[in-house]
């Protein structure tokens, strides 16, 4: 639907509006102009055939006075000079206004100011010339000019020649017609540029507009084709970046809450299932009951560890966390964290050991969750460790200026490179790697609540591995002071 307000509409009138100015001023000038131009032409080359014919009657009129001429013999003169030019009407005056000669047989009255002023105006003005612009009798309109027969400064007479004025105005109409013809098409060029234009620039924000809102009505998958204008392409190319994250967004969200829902099943299964047992008469025999509540115990540890490793993860990914940053000493983490896991490594016959740079020093940001990450980092690496393995835990400068990095490297089976690149995603578990017997199998959202905080602290995180060869994991964090 095009309203008057729509940019093409108004792109198209705004063009056409000014040339039809334009066209309006130049028509009423131009035309005044040529035609004015056209009679002066003509008033010009009149003057120039009298003045001629006027010299040719110099001698005939003297003789005429002398009387060895005669009016016929200059009507004859005349007749003969202007014979290709049957249009033409001349009147021979003597200097007192007497007709002598006429192209008509019969001569017209004596001259006077109102029959013919152009004659009174030759005779008097001093110039020796006049002109008017008349209908004759016959209702047509000519031009007369008259010129003054002179013989040094005695004037003998007054030739006057007359031309109708259709022929002169005709070519000036059809001049004029030419120009404005030219005129009306350079209009319609304009208004058809003007339509090009608006339609150049209306089409890509109709298209951008329809996509805005397929997209609002939840079509995440449309997208536009930049086109038209520099500024709108680019704005085309946003729209299309935009969708596709909004897509990438959606569809991670979606993975999520069906990651989610399907981790959260299967303790919720084994509680619903030992329950059941419970009740249709494992509770009879105490000592199955007391097997069945502690795996009850332990699933709902875990749903509720898994409840609050979410809840941290999606608080901290909706930046909701209030970052009290304070001076953090990293050497202090790396010993708790130690001591934390020194008698789970001992239990499980695994080697741990902590090297700290002596230099090493804090970085600005929140304590607890700086602990996490050296947490679970270090949980991982004594966990996927067999029995005599080694976990070793390194506090250093980083490899950039100003870092410091927080290493853990480990004996363990290694990571394959295809499942390397996922391990920092939520939920992400590498099926194939057995952790210890006895350990609790983990909800795959450590790595990810790690990275999360690393990526908090503007620090970065990574691994590398080599199957049979042990992982290495890796934070490094911004060093302050
Ligand atoms: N040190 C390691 N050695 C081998 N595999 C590891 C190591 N650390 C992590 N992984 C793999 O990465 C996965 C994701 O780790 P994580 O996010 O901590 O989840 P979780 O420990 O709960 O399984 C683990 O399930 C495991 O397959
Ligand atoms: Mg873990």
């Amino acid at each position: 639907m095009k309203s008057l307000y729509s940019l093409n509409t108004r792109l198209v009138l705004s063009h056409l509006a000014v040339s039809l100015i334009s066209i309006i001023l130049m028509a009423s000038f131009a035309g005044r102009f040529i035609f004015r131009a056209a009679l002066a032409e003509t008033e010009h080359n009149l003057q120039g055939l009298a003045v001629a014919a006027g010299n040719a009657l110099v001698l005939p009129i003297q003789e005429m006075n002398q009387g060895t001429g005669s009016q016929e013999h200059i009507r004859d003169l005349l007749l003969q000079l202007f014979a290709d030019n049957p249009d033409m009407g001349f009147t021979v005056y003597t200097n007192d206004g007497r007709p002598i000669a006429d192209n008509n047989t019969t001569l017209p009255p004596p001259a006077t100011r109102t029959n013919a002023p152009e004659v009174i105006e030759a005779l008097e003005s001093g110039l020796g010339r006049g002109v008017d612009i008349r209908r004759n009798v016959g209702g047509d309109e000519k031009m007369y000019t008259a010129v003054v027969i002179q013989r040094e400064i005695e004037v003998l007479g007054v030739l006057r020649l007359e031309v109708p004025l259709r022929p002169t105005q005709e070519a000036a109409r059809r001049s004029f017609y030419v120009l404005l013809a030219t005129a009306l098409a350079i209009t319609s060029g304009v208004g058809l540029f003007g339509w090009l234009l608006a339609n150049n620039l209306a089409r890509p924000i109709q298209v951008l507009t329809q996509a805005s809102e397929d997209m609002a009505k939840g079509d995440l998958s449309v997208r536009v084709r930049p086109s038209g204008p520099q500024e709108l392409r680019r704005l085309a190319e946003a729209f299309n970046s935009m969708a596709s994250r909004q897509q990438t967004n959606v569809s991670e969200l979606r993975a999520f809450v069906a990651n989610a829902s399907h981790e959260l099943r299967t303790p919720l299964t084994v509680v619903k299932l030992r329950a059941e047992a419970l009740r249709e008469g494992a509770l009879q025999d105490p000592e199955v009951a007391e097997r069945f509540m502690s795996e009850i115990d332990t699933e709902v540890d875990r749903l509720v560890r898994m409840v609050n490793d979410l809840l941290d993860l999606s608080r901290m990914e909706a930046g909701m966390v209030a970052n009290q940053r304070t001076t953090v000493n990293l050497t202090a983490i790396a010993h708790e964290v130690y001591e934390t896991f020194s008698i789970r490594a001992s239990k499980a016959s695994v080697n741990l050991s902590l090297d700290v740079a002596p230099e090493i020093s804090t970085t600005l940001g929140n304590e607890d969750q700086l602990r996490q990450v050296f947490y679970n980092l270090v949980e991982n690496a004594i966990k996927y460790t067999p029995a005599g393995g080694q976990v070793e835990m390194l506090l250093r400068p980083g490899p950039k200026e100003n870092t410091v990095r927080f290493l853990v490297r480990d004996t363990g089976p290694g990571i394959p490179p295809e499942h390397l690149a996922h391990v920092f995603e939520r939920f992400y578990r590498v099926e194939a790697i057995q952790s210890r017997p006895g350990s609790s199998r983990g909800s795959g959202l450590g790595l990810a609540i790690a990275k999360s905080i690393v990526d908090s602290h503007g620090g970065e995180i990574g691994a590398s591995s080599q199957v049979g060869n042990g992982s290495t994991f890796w934070a490094d964090l911004p060093a302050s002071g």
